[in-house]
């Protein structure tokens, strides 16, 4: 078993890695940013794919990964895992129609909820002790959903019509166009920005580049926070105009479980 994720500030990389740990405590994770996440499919016939939803919907670089490298999701058994801040109707249902039309056998699917990672808009910050509970909720859905993984009777979150039709009309509908294709509205407060150039770094667009001591996007941007939850001097925004929370997924673990 191979892990493939997208995770933008950490949460998927955390409940993959939870999964696989719970699973058979050998297998390990590659993220798609990593040119070795190719060969690692190819080697691995049953593969767990993780990504965070954005608007009930796959982030547009989880989409073009898919579209990119069709032929390596051909005869796969797959299991899909969503991450999410509140809801998704079909989160793990929006990449199963990709990868079913591109030959692979989904498997199971699970949605789990963790904090919200979009650190900019106040009504979504949740308090230190909400998102030490979401966490660990999180960790008992997975250990729950990989027993039954085990005894061959798989969780089905988000996989067929009733969730199918969830999503779209709870949420894809009116964001349609949102994940459609990259974003060009980052804002980068350059009387904040010291031109440390760790967010271009970071990047898994490669969007970000400092020109003449201020960092630039250059329109390209998945929308995945990492940037905006790691600038020193919380610079960026995305879809609020100031931060409230960087997100820190270190900070909700708790490590005696
Ligand atoms: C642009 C954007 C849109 C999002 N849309 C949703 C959504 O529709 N439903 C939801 O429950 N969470 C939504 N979220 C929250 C993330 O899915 C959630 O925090 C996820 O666990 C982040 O994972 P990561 O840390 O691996 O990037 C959104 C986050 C971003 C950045
Ligand atoms: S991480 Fe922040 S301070 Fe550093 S270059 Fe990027 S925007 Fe500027
Ligand atoms: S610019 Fe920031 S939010 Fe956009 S893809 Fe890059 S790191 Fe993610």
């Amino acid at each position: 078993m191979i892990g493939i994720y997208f995770s933008g500030t950490g949460n998927t990389k955390y409940c993959i890695d939870t999964f696989l740990k719970e699973y058979d405590g050998s297998s390990s994770s590659v993220s798609i940013e990593e040119p070795a996440a190719i060969e690692a499919m190819k080697e691995n016939d049953f593969v767990v794919f993780a990504y965070p939803i954005y608007y009930s919907n796959l982030p547009k670089i989880i989409r073009d990964f898919i579209e990119e490298h069709k032929e390596c999701f051909l005869g796969k058994k797959i299991f899909i895992m969503a991450t999410m801040g509140l809801f998704s109707g079909d989160g793990t249902g929006c990449s199963a129609r990709l990868l079913r039309k591109y030959g692979a056998e989904i498997i199971g699917g699970l949605h789990i909820k963790m904090p919200d990672c979009i650190g900019d808009v106040k009504t979504l910050k949740k308090s230190l002790e909400q998102n030490q509970q979401i966490v660990k909720e999180a960790k008992r859905k997975i250990k729950d959903a990989v027993g039954k993984l085990k005894k061959g009777k798989p969780t089905r979150e988000g996989l067929g019509i009733i969730y199918h039709i969830a999503g779209l009309f709870g949420q894809r509908l009116w964001f349609y166009n949102k994940t459609k294709v990259y974003s060009d509205k980052l804002n980068i407060d350059k009387s904040k920005c010291i031109g440390c150039g760790l967010c271009g770094k970071i990047c898994p667009m490669e969007n970000l580049k400092v020109t003449n001591g201020k960092a630039e996007s250059k329109g390209k941007c998945t929308m995945c926070y990492r940037c905006i939850s790691n600038c020193p001097k919380q610079a960026i925004t995305l879809l609020g105009k100031e931060v409230y929370e960087q997100c820190r997924l270190e900070n909700y673990i708790d490590k005696s479980h």
